[in-house]
């Protein structure tokens, strides 16, 4: 039996998550699957990148695995058993360094695979905790908004909190909302640009930037809920803007913002750690979420579109 994390995208606030303001994010139903396939030394095979881990060898992989598996046995209940070791087989169906939460979505999958195999039923702020540990070695300082909703997927509103439980609010959208998700094909570090976006603390400008952001956070919820799209749009334009002023964007995500808003989108901006990875954007319908996905893919951009608040996704 395999197991399930969600790939996520960020409809605002990324970044500014980091330092305690709310995001509204959407689990994708794409993501990562694992299985332990075999009861021996700890080893990680990840198929779509052909890659085998073993914990502390030497790669950030293993370094990972190695910080899941110890935070899992430092959560050990007297109640549970010894926590299994074995091979675990891998699967990611996102592309990597694109701001999809790849990473968070194969570690849950991971950590799941070793509750199914230890027959462990493990909450919310447990799971979060030990995929944390994995985050931490690729992010350095992650707000936890990958794994959460890697955990739980769905439509939420996110916050992350100082020595407690992060705040995870689900969002009830009047409408689905339609998103085509580009790829710029440049990848993005996000902990280079969450490294880009602290050196912006303090300065001139950045209590106002987070105030900027969270203001639009709440306008975009309300928005949602209230089935308002072209607010929704405009918020996530603004969002943009305040990203690129930081300096995570790109002039190639820049353009595919622009190209997407020419085709008919509502809104469009990065979504993620930026640097590269995605954009996404915002439309009223399937008929423009085809003529954005044609603009992109003159340039030279694939794109997929998928459904939040209401649950497909379609390769295209
Ligand atoms: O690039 P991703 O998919 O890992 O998204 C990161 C989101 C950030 O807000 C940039 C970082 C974080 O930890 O919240």
């Amino acid at each position: 039996m395999s197991a399930f994390g969600n790939g996520k995208v960020i409809l605002l606030g990324e970044h500014a998550v980091v330092h305690g303001v709310a995001a509204i994010a959407a689990g994708l139903r794409d993501g990562a699957r694992a299985a332990l396939v075999e009861r021996r030394a700890a080893s990680l095979h990840v198929a779509p990148w052909n890659v085998t881990a073993r914990p502390d060898d030497g790669t950030s992989l293993g370094a990972a695995f190695s910080a899941l598996l110890r935070a899992r046995e430092d959560d050990r209940r007297p109640s549970e058993p010894a926590p299994t070791h074995g091979h675990i087989e891998a699967c990611v169906a996102l592309p990597g360094s694109a701001g999809l939460g790849s990473s968070a979505a194969l570690a849950v999958a991971l950590l799941r695979a070793l509750d199914i195999a230890d027959g462990i039923e493990r909450d919310f702020a447990r799971s979060q905790a030990v995929a944390l540990a994995w985050e931490r070695v690729f992010h350095g300082n992650p707000s936890g908004i990958d794994t959460a909703l890697a955990l739980v997927g769905g439509l939420v509103r996110y916050r992350r909190s100082a020595g407690s439980e992060p705040s995870l609010v689900p969002l009830s959208a009047a409408r689905p909302l339609t998103l085509v998700v580009g790829q710029s094909g440049e990848p993005g570090s996000t902990r280079a640009m969450v490294e880009r976006v602290a050196t912006h603390r303090g300065r001139e400008g950045w209590d106002e930037a987070l105030a900027d952001i969270e203001a639009l956070v709440r306008c975009a919820e309300q928005a949602i809920v209230d089935g308002a799209l072209d607010v929704l749009g405009n918020a996530m334009g603004r969002c943009h803007e305040r990203l690129a002023a930081w300096g995570v964007s790109t002039p190639r995500l820049d353009a595919m913002c622009e190209r997407a808003r020419a085709a008919g989108a509502l809104g469009a901006k990065l979504t993620g750690g930026g640097g590269g990875g995605c954009m996404i954007a915002l439309v009223a319908s399937e008929n423009v979420a085809a003529q954005v996905a044609d603009a992109l893919a003159r340039m030279g951009c694939p794109s997929f579109s998928t459904t939040v608040g209401g649950v497909s996704t379609e390769a295209r």
